[in-house]
């Protein structure tokens, strides 16, 4: 050999070998400057001497043409890919079979991280990379020798004494999380258009006909497999196949472990998944692989997978299907909800059909329509919601959501009812909202839930019939100061069957808070005096709609505050007249402090009203209170109370309660 190609041999294994350091193992040992001063020489050499250029050297990595189409090549051996699971107890069914055909009481497993990527065929021949695939068919793939060769993660020479004559290795084409939130930005800051996610950049930047192009993407691989390998000693299992991978220059992931028994598979399935969201790749589950080769060879394969391996898949939490229809569900409380009937699809474990699009203004804002594609959310338990259209793939036809101008007639009768009920004195007390009221609003639609009633506009109330300016004003200061209610005003409201005055009392003696109650078992309730089963199911059945939940949340949204009941519910129904003046402090700062305690205040004296609270020059208020027999509560006596900071609210209720 003379002394020029020495020296380029040497400073290709140098450089391939900082490459390696760098791509491979996570940790460069020579500066950019230095690896860029070493890179050049070797340029400069080539360039002098043409007949030192040879294929597999670093500098040739990004070869100088783009390709005018791609090859479809036949896979040496097909490409599988692999059954999945989706909880444990499926997971159990796979372990069950593998043990049964090996007929082993125990087996090894190994574990490895599931990368959410591409894979592909690597072939190299005596040591050197001769081909890329992409998995295509399973059978024939494509070409893409020309873009791989710009992954520096992967070797172009293997590093082995005596490497195998033919070696075909497979793995997963990616880019790092972080590496796609760069890539991304880039391509904001160059005006140009960014990625959905990384599989689909890794996947288009392979498919480039010209290399520069996938030069210039982040690309990586990580190898989890050997399918063929000639003259070379064969790993007997998984774990030296990835040893002998790592060994001849490959990736590999470090997050692998040898699995003794079930229970670790699951632990290890566990722990990935609590590892996922700081791993620096994407993943989508855990694969399982029969750990010994000839137990795999054993158990073979089926049409299209191996039956000595499984993907244990995370739950995704997010799908794309179409939406066929907008419907109304009506609730049992009245409430009525539009849903979206989907394209079945699998999301989140399960087979979604239908989504919550909440309320009629969620529909308009996320202009959710008749033939979208949309994506939806379905994490854990949590009822399945449309998270967004996806405009680009929308059909020009697609149909604008049309509140019905008639809503099925028995579900307004039920709403109507519904609502006349959760406005009722002993529920919410909202005062001057009568039943022929609460029909408008329910008919045209302005109220189609409780919470509905927290948001009506003083605009849209005049458009009432038979509704005047003063009227208005009144209504939504009843409905301001019943924002602040009891425990056992909105249970009893809510119209839970079976739940009448009594029982509304009791439940909420019973629990603290409505999120207690609402985690209630039928043991819970059960216990409660003067609730037997039916009752006790009927509450469980309302907790369990997610309707209900859903109204629950709204009404909390709305600013509903929700205090434990009082001592004695009866004082709040107590109604006060405030007349005359009084030195300390003004009218309405009375009626402020009186209505805090549950006392409301009223502008005329009636039958109905409790006390008359009069200060200096009362006038005829104070003649009809006496005529009707009113009780009547000096500005002495109340200011004492008032004043007193030190007073609570129980012991003020108790000195009406007492007068
Ligand atoms: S083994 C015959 N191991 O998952 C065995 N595949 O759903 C087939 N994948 O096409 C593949 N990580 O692209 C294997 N550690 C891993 C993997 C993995 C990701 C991909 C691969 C395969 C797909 C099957």
């Amino acid at each position: 050999m003379d002394d020029k190609k020495k020296q380029a041999t040497v400073l290709r294994k140098e450089l391939e070998n900082h490459n390696h350091q760098y791509y491979v193992l996570d940790n460069p040992v020579v500066s950019d400057y230095e690896f860029d001063s070493l890179y050049q020489k070797l340029l400069q050499l080539e360039l002098d001497n043409p007949s030192l250029v040879d294929k597999y050297s670093p500098t040739q990595r990004v070869g100088a043409e783009p390709l005018a189409a791609f090859s479809s090549v036949d896979h040496l051996s097909p490409m599988l890919s692999l059954g999945n699971v989706f909880n444990s107890e499926q997971f159990a069914d796979f372990y069950k079979r593998a043990k049964q055909t090996i007929n082993a009481s125990n087996i090894d497993f190994f574990g490895e991280p599931k990368l959410d990527g591409l894979a592909i065929s690597l072939v190299y021949e005596d040591g050197n990379l001769v081909r890329a695939v992409t998995r295509g068919n399973g059978k024939k793939g494509e070409d893409v020798t020309h873009n791989a060769r710009t992954i520096k993660s992967i070797p172009l020479t293997l590093t082995a004494l005596s490497p195998p004559s033919l070696l075909e290795v497979r793995g997963e084409i990616y880019i790092e999380k972080a590496q796609f939130q760069a890539l991304n930005q880039r391509q904001k800051a160059g005006d140009k258009k960014t990625f959905v996610n990384s599989r689909n950049a890794a996947a288009g930047a392979l498919r480039q006909l010209d290399p520069k192009v996938a030069a210039s993407r982040p690309l990586t691989i990580c190898c989890y497999g050997i399918s063929r390998i000639e003259n070379h000693a064969s790993p007997a299992t998984q774990k030296d196949s990835l040893q002998l991978l790592k060994s001849f220059g490959f990736r590999v992931s470090e997050d692998t472990v040898l699995l003794k028994d079930e229970k670790e598979c699951v632990l290890y399935f566990e722990e990935l998944a609590a590892k996922r969201q700081s791993l620096a790749y994407d993943i989508d589950g855990v694969v399982f692989k029969v750990n010994r080769i000839s137990d795999q060879k054993l158990m073979g394969a089926v049409a299209k997978a191996p039956r000595w391996a499984v993907a244990f898949k995370f739950a995704a939490e997010e799908a794309r299907t179409l939406v066929r229809a907008i419907d109304l569900q009506v609730g049992r409380t009245g409430v009525l909800t539009p849903v979206a009937r989907l394209q079945p699809v699998f999301v989140g474990g399960a087979t979604v059909t239908n989504a919550t699009l909440h309320n009629f203004e969620e529909v308009a804002r996320k202009d959710i329509r008749v033939g979208d594609t949309v994506i939806v959310r379905r994490a854990g338990d949590v009822i399945p919601e449309v998270v967004k259209v996806l405009f680009e793939l929308r059909p020009p036809d697609a149909l604008r959501y049309e509140m019905p101008n008639e809503l099925p007639d028995i579900a307004l009768e039920q709403l109507i009812k519904k609502v006349i009920h959760f406005v009722s004195k002993k529920a919410l007390d909202i005062d001057g909202l009568g039943d022929k009221l609460i029909a408008q609003l329910v008919k045209q639609k302005y109220v189609v839930g409780f919470s509905d009633l927290f948001h009506l506009k003083k605009e849209r109330l005049l458009l009432l019939e038979r509704l005047g300016s003063k009227s208005a004003d009144k209504i939504l200061s009843a409905i301001t100061s019943s924002k602040r209610t009891t425990f056992r005003r909105l249970i009893y409201g809510i119209g839970i069957p079976g739940v009448g005055e009594e029982t509304a009392a009791r439940l909420t003696d019973a629990f603290d808070s409505i999120e207690k109650m609402q985690s209630g078992t039928i043991e819970q309730f059960e216990k409660i005096p003067d609730i037997g089963t039916v009752v006790s199911q009927s509450i469980l059945d309302w907790f369990s709609k997610a309707e209900n939940i859903e109204e629950l949340t709204q009404l909390l949204s709305a600013g509903l505050v929700i205090e434990k009941s009082y001592d004695d519910e009866r004082i709040i129904n107590f109604v006060c007249v405030i007349t005359g003046s009084f030195d300390s402090m003004t009218r309405s700062a009375i009626a402020q402090n009186l209505n805090e305690i549950g006392i409301r205040t009223s502008n005329t004296v009636s039958k109905s009203v409790d006390f008359l609270v009069c200060g200096d020059s009362p006038g005829s208020k104070l003649e009809k209170a006496n005529e009707l027999g009113i009780k009547v509560i000096y500005q002495g006596e109340l200011i004492r109370l008032l004043d007193e900071k030190t007073i609570s609210k129980k012991a003020i209720r108790a000195f009406f309660e007492g007068k």
